[in-house]
């Protein structure tokens, strides 16, 4: 009988910390994931992501032409791109090979707190002051609207107790690191 289950070849775009990187790169050790990181692409020299993938010994490489990134991908035959605190628009012919293929993770509950500008802190702090009690992250597919493409996934968290921006940052970031994992192992069931 036919495996079920799809094995991805993943790379994943970053540019800062990389804590999903870590959460993605730790549940593929940890045979939790069939798909394997094989690619991490920085769109920033000094990010501290392409760190965590040389501990790894997985290829990491900065780059931000996207014809290079094309070829980087295909050399790696990759087939799932993984954007996880990418802050570069993702180019047009990235966008139509990799369509379906690209997921995002955006801290906050698509649709509400998406778009141009919410980024990182900016979305706690509009969440903060806009006074909700709830928020959380959402992975979707990656389409030409910013954070607008079909969702794949949703989680929330109770930030009631939370008194700062960065309080709820703390929260959901933990909330994120099994969200990415969970979305990767949805799309290998599909
Ligand atoms: C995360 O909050 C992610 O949702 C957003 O950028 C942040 C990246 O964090 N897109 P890290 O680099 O994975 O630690």
């Amino acid at each position: 009988m036919q495996d079920p289950l799809k094995k991805f070849r993943i790379a994943v775009f970053v540019s800062g910390g990389g804590s999903n990187l870590q959460a993605l790169i730790d549940a593929s050790e940890k045979n939790e994931l069939r798909s394997e990181i094989c690619l991490v692409l920085s769109s920033d020299p000094s990010a501290f992501a392409l760190e965590r993938a040389k501990k790894h010994r997985i290829e990491a490489v900065c780059l931000s032409d996207e014809d290079e990134i094309l070829d980087g991908l295909e050399r790696h035959t990759i087939d799932l791109i993984v954007l996880a605190g990418y802050l570069k628009i993702i180019g047009a012919k990235l966008l139509t090979k990799y369509k379906n293929r690209m997921i995002n993770i955006h801290p906050s509950l698509l649709p509400r707190f998406g778009g141009m500008g919410m980024y990182g802190m900016n979305v706690h702090r509009a969440v903060f002051a806009a006074g909700e009690t709830v928020s959380g992250a959402t992975v979707h597919f990656v389409d030409k609207v910013v954070d607008g493409g079909e969702r794949i996934l949703q989680r929330e968290v109770d930030i009631r107790d939370c008194a700062s921006p960065e309080e709820i940052q703390e929260k959901v970031i933990v909330l994120e690191h099994q969200l990415i994992v969970d979305a990767v192992k949805l799309l290998e069931e599909r």
